[in-house]
Order: C-alpha cells, then sequence, then structure tokens
C-alpha cells in the first residue's frame, strides 16, 4: 500500500474531476490516498510525504489556477529538498492555445523538479479538444504510472 497525495490545481472544476478519478482508481487499489483541494506544504507534510500526483490546468495564457499558486510560490521561495519525492502530472489544457498548451502543468512540473523532486513517467496532457472524458484517460493513466512507480 502506497500513501499518494493528490494536489488539485483547477478554475472550473476538470482537474478535480480527473482527481477524484484518480482518488477512485487508486482506493480501488488499496492505496491510501489524500486528495488536497487547496494544496499547501504543511498540510502535505513535505518532509515526510513520498509520493504525490498532481492535476492541473492551465488559465489565462498559460497561468496557474489560483488555488495552485500559492503552494507554488511556496516552493519557488522557499526551495525546500524534496528529493525523497517522487511525483506525476496530470496537465490539462487546450491545444487551440498553441503557445501555452498545458504551460501551467508543464510549470508545476518544473518547479517540483528544481526542488529535486523526482518524476516518474512522462507528464500526461489531456486536450480539451480531442480528449472529451479526461477522467476516463486519466484512469488508465495512473494504473501505468502506478507500474512505473513500483
Ligand atoms: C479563459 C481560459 C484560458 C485558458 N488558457 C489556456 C492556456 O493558456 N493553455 C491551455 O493549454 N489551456 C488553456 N485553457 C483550457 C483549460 O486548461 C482546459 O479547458 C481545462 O480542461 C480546464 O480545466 P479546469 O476546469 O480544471 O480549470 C484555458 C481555458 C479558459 C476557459
Amino acid at each position: 500500500m502506497t500513501d499518494i497525495a493528490i494536489l488539485v490545481g483547477t478554475e472550473s472544476g476538470n482537474a478535480q474531476m480527473v482527481a477524484d478519478a484518480l482518488q477512485e482508481v487508486l482506493e480501488e487499489m488499496s492505496h491510501a490516498v489524500s486528495l488536497h483541494e487547496e494544496p499547501c506544504a504543511d498540510e502535505l507534510d513535505l518532509a515526510n510525504r513520498e509520493v504525490m500526483l498532481v492535476s492541473c490546468s492551465t488559465h489565462g495564457d498559460g497561468e496557474l489556477p489560483d488555488n495552485i499558486i500559492p503552494f507554488c510560490d511556496f516552493l519557488k521561495e522557499n526551495k525546500p529538498d524534496l528529493s525523497h519525492i517522487r511525483y506525476g502530472i496530470v496537465a490539462l489544457g487546450d491545444q487551440t492555445y498553441h503557445q501555452t498548451f498545458c504551460q501551467a502543468g508543464k510549470d508545476v512540473d518544473a518547479i517540483l523538479a528544481d526542488c529535486g523532486a523526482v518524476r516518474i513517467g512522462d507528464r500526461f496532457e489531456v486536450d480539451a479538444c480531442t480528449q472529451p472524458l479526461p477522467d476516463e484517460d486519466a484512469r488508465d493513466w495512473v494504473k501505468d504510472w502506478m507500474e512505473q512507480l513500483a
């Protein structure tokens, strides 16, 4: 059994829907999951955390959703050593935003890596235009991701 924190970055709920699906699949696999809708370093207990998943959309012109900005700012300002953490990213976006496709997910990925955290597998980039059911795709992705984590 793995203890997994799922962090959500969302403006209009799609990334939350994906996070809920990830939680459901992982709990079906008997893992212990905590969902963080307002990610916060203290609540996440980063010093003792080992595995995290981030489900984050992009808004504005390649910007982070408001609810995950304080957490990202904390990491950028404090640069905690997260080399004991392995993580995965589901980045939600829309290909019609050519220049900034999934930029927020890419930014969260870079911020975590900058603190030494180790990404497992590829970032899963979800295009709202071609993937109308992102939670269904995420269910398959996370099963594969868990195999890579093992
Ligand atoms: C105002 C607005 C701006 C957006 N800007 C971007 C963007 O810059 N890049 C991108 O890849 N997707 C962008 N999107 C698409 C969203 O990321 C996508 O619809 C996503 O599924 C929304 O997830 P959420 O409901 O969790 O916020 C934008 C959507 C809206 C409504």
